[in-house]
């Protein structure tokens, strides 16, 4: 679709919901709508970038996830080692930073040794930041800021939002559009912080369905909503 004429979020969130039940209405098993999401994911976040977006935040697992069964873990781990080392080349030939954002602690090596791999490997890249929740959960998050603050004895007057910004685990502008896919209405743990004033979005198809069409719909959508960041806007209203 043709962006023209449309307004174009900066920073984009995704929370990839509904690979499990989209394979299980296939009939297939929950792996197979993981690698689904995946394939899903490489082209809708391309496109993402190629419309102009800057930012793109997805929750690819929380710290929560952890409590899945082994197999699924593992299932997910090996998935995200496999596709940062070979298909992740694809946002390095693109021009596209690589991300993370979670604890590192209670991943395994293997994993942390591949996502500092792309990320060194897209250090310097300029389109566009590609911003993966990885063991990530908002209020650890914010807990970790507050701690490292401590940590570096600020003092209370320099605590400011701009600063608080900058001792997340990325230094990201707001999110202005944030999308969960599958009907679900909830925000379970995600980006809480960065997402003071976004505009929620809740497609009713599962993430491996959610393709460039369903993306295009959002902007759509983002297009009409009128945004106030908590002030008034007189223009076209009675009063
Ligand atoms: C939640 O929905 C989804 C996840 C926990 C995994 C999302 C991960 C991907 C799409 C792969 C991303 C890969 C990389 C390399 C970033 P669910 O699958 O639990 O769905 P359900 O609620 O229907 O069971």
């Amino acid at each position: 679709m043709n962006y023209e004429g449309l307004k174009i979020p900066n920073h984009v969130a995704i929370i990839l919901d509904g690979n499990g039940r989209w394979a299980q209405n296939k009939g297939l098993t929950r792996s197979l709508g993981h690698k689904a999401g995946f394939d899903n994911l490489k082209k809708l976040s391309l496109y993402v970038f190629d419309k102009g977006i800057k930012y793109l935040s997805v929750y690819a697992f929380s710290t929560e996830n952890f409590k899945r069964s082994i197999e699924e873990v593992s299932f997910l781990m090996n998935l995200f080692i496999e596709k940062f080392n070979k298909e992740f080349q694809a946002y390095k030939k693109e021009n596209i930073k690589v991300v993370f954002s979670g604890r590192r602690e209670g991943l395994r090596e293997d994993v942390l040794m591949a996502m500092d791999k792309i990320t060194s490997e897209t250090a310097n890249n300029t389109k566009g930041v590609f911003n993966i929740c990885l063991n990530y959960g908002s209020q650890y998050e914010i807990v970790d800021a507050v701690k490292s603050i401590i940590k570096d004895r600020v003092d209370e007057e320099y605590v400011t939002i701009d600063l608080l910004n900058t001792y997340m685990y990325q230094d990201l502008p707001s999110i202005d559009l944030m999308i969960r896919t599958s009907g679900e209405y909830r925000l379970s743990n995600f980006m809480l912080w960065q997402m003071s004033y976004a505009e929620f979005y809740f497609p009713n198809v599962h993430f491996p369905d959610f393709n460039n069409e369903e993306f295009d719909k959002a902007i759509l959508e983002y297009t009409k909503r009128d945004r106030r960041f908590g002030g008034i806007k007189y223009e076209n209203k009675s009063n």
